[in-house]
């Protein structure tokens, strides 16, 4: 089993002193960055683009970074945010026109790839595509916005992808993002998911970052140092 991985979504994170939030979230024990490109199109808001992750690469910024295109027009966005320092870009199914060709791109450009799943989202999206794909993110919100509540119904689909991974015995990573917490975490990552993508509940958190990351990461510990998640 792999171990859990927290992703800070910087989507609630301070703009104004952005090097210094994602210096503070990774020194409190985050594992990688999660990089919310937003267009006001694909998803109704807007965000940030190639230009400040290349900023933060140049500010020192050494992490992983995993960049969730939530935009229209994709293709050109690959390749400048490859050439910006990217480490893994993730599609969702419907915002690409020609799919398989996108993925392909991001792997030309040295780029992990990643396939975005949306709640509405039936899994035979994955049919043909699952042999190209790093990492398949399934969202527990809908895309768009920080601070949303987390949908019941998406454990099911986390248990289903999860299984369809393990049968291809290829290592693919799982990832979930929208509405994880303190409280949710744990069932999050049984459910299968390898990486929790976290954003308002630890920027916005009342507890300093130290504090809330580290709370969260004894409770995913408490859970999975135990033999019997083995069989999980
Ligand atoms: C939503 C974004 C998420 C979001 C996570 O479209 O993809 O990454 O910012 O934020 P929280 O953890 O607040 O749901
Ligand atoms: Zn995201």
């Amino acid at each position: 089993m792999k171990k859990k991985l927290i992703a800070a979504s910087i989507l609630s994170a301070n703009f104004a002193c952005l090097g210094k939030e994602v210096n503070n979230v990774l020194k409190a024990g985050v594992d990688m960055i999660h990089f919310d490109v937003m267009d006001n199109h694909y998803v109704p808001n807007l965000t940030i683009g190639p230009l400040v992750l290349k900023s933060l690469r140049k500010y020192g910024i050494k992490c992983i970074i995993d960049v969730h295109l939530m935009t229209k027009n994709v293709d050109n966005l690959i390749i400048d945010f490859a050439k910006s320092g990217a480490d893994i870009i993730t599609l969702h199914t419907e915002n690409s026109n020609h799919l398989d060709r996108s993925i392909s791109l991001i792997k030309n450009y040295g780029c992990k790839a990643g396939l975005a799943i949306n709640p509405s989202t039936p899994l035979n999206c994955l049919d043909y595509l699952i042999n190209k794909l790093d990492l398949i993110l399934v969202m527990s919100v809908n895309p768009g916005f920080e601070g949303q509540k987390f949908l019941n119904y998406i454990y099911k689909k986390i248990i289903q992808i999860k299984k369809i991974i393990n049968k291809k015995k290829k290592n693919i990573f799982l990832e979930v993002d929208g509405g994880i917490n303190i409280n949710n975490i744990n069932q999050v990552a049984i459910s299968g998911a390898d990486i929790l993508v976290i954003g308002s509940a630890i920027f916005k958190s009342t507890l300093s970052y130290n504090d809330i990351v580290k709370n969260m990461k004894l409770k995913l510990n408490k859970v999975f140092k135990k033999d019997n998640y083995k069989k999980l």
